[in-house]
């Protein structure tokens, strides 16, 4: 769960969706220039983009209706000082004012970031960020930000992403403005941003109004482990601080950025590394650079798995092929909001603001005038709930801003790149709220509630069956339902078990491996959390080549007493197939107890034995104290109480291994009911039976039984703390998977609507 008081927001910065007008008194940025010399997707550029600055009245009031209470934005140094140090905007001024309590009238918290990649043009023509008085540059800034804007504004950030707009800007020039610049002039830049960074929090503080929080917002791709053994863990680490990458990559580091800030003084590894390049850095400097803040802010999108090798180096772990990206080709890695915020607060020890986070999708607007942005719920959904665990643990994580809630102009990219909670068409500027928006409105209501991880988890789970080899089984478990299981003498298919005598496996998901017992312990939501020491019920596939033994079995009761504590066993079957006169054994002859036990004892089984024809489709219930026998030639799927208590009655003087099986005579004449049921009462015909439907056979104290025989399509709601089925026959899909003849599934709690089609015969079962 996220703390009471996180701050769920938006960030957005001023380039990307403001746009322009010819009299706005606005000075140029390297962005506009590098616009202009045509080295953005399509030649386009920013001068409309989301039009915001004609249009923030709509957009705070879509932000209010989705209940967005904190937005991070950002100021152009050149709307406000058009050539970078000097005369100030006017207009500029009264726009950012009029923005800011627009917001505050829409209920939405302002957070300042001062410097999101928009250098003023005319402070480029001297050299930019590698120019020394680019510190002051920025500290005048700052005291124009704080004069005019922190009465109303009380939070801070003075730059986003330093890391890209040198390493992007200056030194693979991706970005504006566009340069390759040397090492150590890239160095130096780092060197100037970091002085002009101590320096604005100190302009800033000292011109400020009230009280005010400064954070600063740096990113990098998060290194996390593969594993949760601590070798990985360390492993990580390791490289999430140290500086494997490549020198034409060196900026994407997290401590050349942070440490000096925080800790004031430059990694070692990195001093090291980079010895040749470094420019002058006197003490005075360091103490400039590590200005105490009230927060940091780190923008994570995505991140890369490490693990240790054997002899304790470092490994890179290759993603798995075909792993989810984002539409621009980041990966999807949601550990990576966990294994950030952990290694960044053990590190810092600073509160900590995701400043950004967020995905584009190939969003468009459908047939019913929606954007239905499921991919992106599924991003924030899983990366929310990583982080929500960091939370958990006690890592000082006070709010999230999403990236971002306009479709805008992404830089290099231009409109190709889609970021938004709100659809942006271009064109017409219309807006469309995606169904993102909805979800996250939902997230902050909820403060993270409705994430999936504090839901029952929908998932199907298939188990691996357990067989018996049994004197009277036979071949057609292997043969007709193609399990893979040897021999001529397989009796039974335990599909769904969770009994020391015969436990399944879950087959693939999310369990995979985990017995079905250990589950039934340990995930108690899957079974709707019931009061129950053990899995109820057990349910097996009976293939009788030749006759069972006549049997009966306790009830709860007398098994509890005589039987170590065991259940007693109701059961029932379902007949899968068997000859044209087959007969089967239920019920019995006598009249009174003193019969019953002179029958047995005397052996005089032809009177004792009642036998019943039946035909595929029966269904008959067999209580406890129930005689009844299984005879050679039927199949059939039986859904019973969890246990393995059976008395053995008679079994026709066979031997098995030259010995005849033990007999329980006088347990059995203790339980055996007098007189039996009748006929009628004993078999259902299930002929009749709807189709497309789930459809109740039978109902007793420890199960419900159901058929469901989809000739189309069954949709039925889950709504039993689970639900067990066997696929008897056919094939069809299961709210989207495959499910076929032999297969054995738990629908656990939660479920919600189960949709089938194709054409299969299941027997499902419930509590
Ligand atoms: C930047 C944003 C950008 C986003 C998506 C971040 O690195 O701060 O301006 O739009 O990533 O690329």
């Amino acid at each position: 769960m996220f703390p009471k008081n996180f701050v769920w927001g938006v960030a957005s910065s001023a380039y990307q969706i403001e746009g322009r007008e010819e009299n706005d008194g606005a000075g140029e940025c390297i962005w506009d220039e590098f616009c202009r010399e045509g080295r953005v997707y399509e030649g386009q550029n920013a001068f409309v983009s989301c039009d915001h600055m004609h249009r923030y009245r709509e957009d705070f009031a879509l932000m209010r209706l989705l209940g967005i209470r904190h937005y991070r934005f950002s100021i152009s140094w050149s709307r406000l000082i058009p050539e970078g140090t000097g005369a100030v905007n006017e207009k500029g001024i009264a726009l950012y004012r009029d923005m800011i309590r627009e917001m505050k009238k829409n209920g939405i918290t302002p957070y300042i970031t001062m410097y999101h990649w928009e250098l003023p043009q005319a402070l480029q023509k001297q050299g930019g960020w590698l120019n020394e008085a680019s510190i002051q540059w920025f500290a005048e800034y700052a005291r124009v930000v704080a004069e005019n804007f922190s009465d109303l504004c009380e939070y801070f950030i003075t730059f986003n992403e330093p890391q890209c707009f040198i390493g992007l800007g200056n030194l693979t020039g991706v970005h504006a403005p566009g340069l390759k610049m040397s090492y150590k002039d890239t160095f130096q830049m780092v060197h100037n941003m970091l002085r002009a960074h101590g320096t604005a929090v100190k302009v800033l503080r000292a011109n400020a109004k009230q009280e005010i929080k400064i954070g600063y917002a740096p990113t990098c791709g998060v290194a996390y482990p593969v594993s949760e053994k601590p070798e990985d863990i360390e492993a990580a680490r390791k490289v999430y601080f140290g500086f494997n990458n490549p020198m034409d990559n060196w900026t994407w580091n997290v401590s050349w950025f942070s440490d000096p800030v925080l800790f004031g003084k430059y990694p070692e590894e990195g001093l090291k590394k980079f010895a040749d390049y470094l420019p002058e850095m006197t003490p005075e400097d360091m103490e400039l650079i590590s200005q105490p803040l009230d927060f940091i802010g780190q923008n994570i999108y995505n991140g890369y798995a490490v693990r240790a090798g054997e002899s304790g180096e470092v490994e890179y772990v290759e993603r798995e092929p075909g792993a989810a990206r984002t539409a621009v080709q980041w990966p999807v890695t949601p550990k990576c909001l966990y294994w950030g915020v952990k290694f960044l607060y053990e590190r810092y020890k600073t509160p900590i603001y995701i400043t950004e986070n967020g995905m584009s999708c190939h969003d468009m607007v459908s047939a019913d005038g929606r954007v239905h942005d499921r991919n992106r719920i599924d991003f924030l959904d899983a990366y929310l709930g990583e982080l929500s665990k960091a939370c958990e643990e006690g890592v000082d994580v006070r709010g999230y801003f999403l990236w971002t809630f306009l479709d805008n102009f992404e830089w290099e990219k231009g409109y190709n790149e889609r970021f938004g909670l709100v659809h942006v068409d271009f064109t017409t500027q219309k807006r469309i709220v995606k169904d993102s928006a909805y979800w996250y409105q939902n997230v902050i209501e909820t403060n993270g509630g409705c994430l999936s991880m504090n839901q029952l988890k929908g998932e199907i789970i298939f188990l691996n069956p357990v067989f018996t080899h049994n004197i009277w089984g036979g071949t057609r478990l292997r043969e007709d339902f193609h399990y893979p299981v040897e021999g001529d003498d397989i009796g039974e298919c335990w599909g769904i078990a969770a009994h020391p005598n015969g436990d399944c496996t879950v087959k693939g998901g999310t369990f995979d491996g985990r017995r079905l017992s250990e589950l039934w312990k340990e995930e108690p939501q899957l079974f709707g959390n019931v009061d129950m020491d053990r899995f109820p019920l057990l349910i097996k596939i009976i293939d009788a080549k030749a006759d069972l033994s006549i049997q009966v079995h306790p009830n709860d009761a007398y098994a509890k007493v005589n039987e170590n504590g065991s259940l007693g066993k109701t059961e029932c079957w379902y007949i899968l197939d068997c000859d044209e006169d087959a007969a089967l054994v239920i019920g019995h002859n006598a009249k009174t107890k003193e019969e019953l036990a002179d029958m047995i004892h005397q052996g005089r089984w032809s009177e004792f034995i009642r036998e019943i024809p039946v035909k595929k489709g029966d269904f008959l219930q067999i209580d406890p104290g129930t005689v009844h026998a299984i005879k050679g030639g039927i199949l059939i799927l039986e859904t019973q109480q969890n246990s393995d208590i059976t008395y053995r009655v008679y079994d026709y003087d066979r031997l098995s291994n030259g010995k005849p099986r033990e007999l329980h005579v006088e347990k059995s004449i203790d339980v055996i009911t007098v007189p039996a049921k009748s006929v009628e009462d004993s078999v259902i015909d299930t002929m009749n039976v709807p189709k497309d439907e789930l459809y109740t056979l039978y109902e007793c104290e420890f199960y419900k039984v159901f058929q469901l025989e989809v000739e189309k399509k069954a949709v039925f709601e889950q709504k039993y703390p689970f639900m067990l089925m066997s696929v008897l026959e056919g094939d069809g899909l299961l709210n989207g998977q495959l499910v076929k003849k032999g297969d054995h599934l738990i629908l656990p709690a939660g479920m919600g609507s189960v949709e089938v089609q194709g054409k299969l015969k299941a027997i499902c079962s419930a509590i």
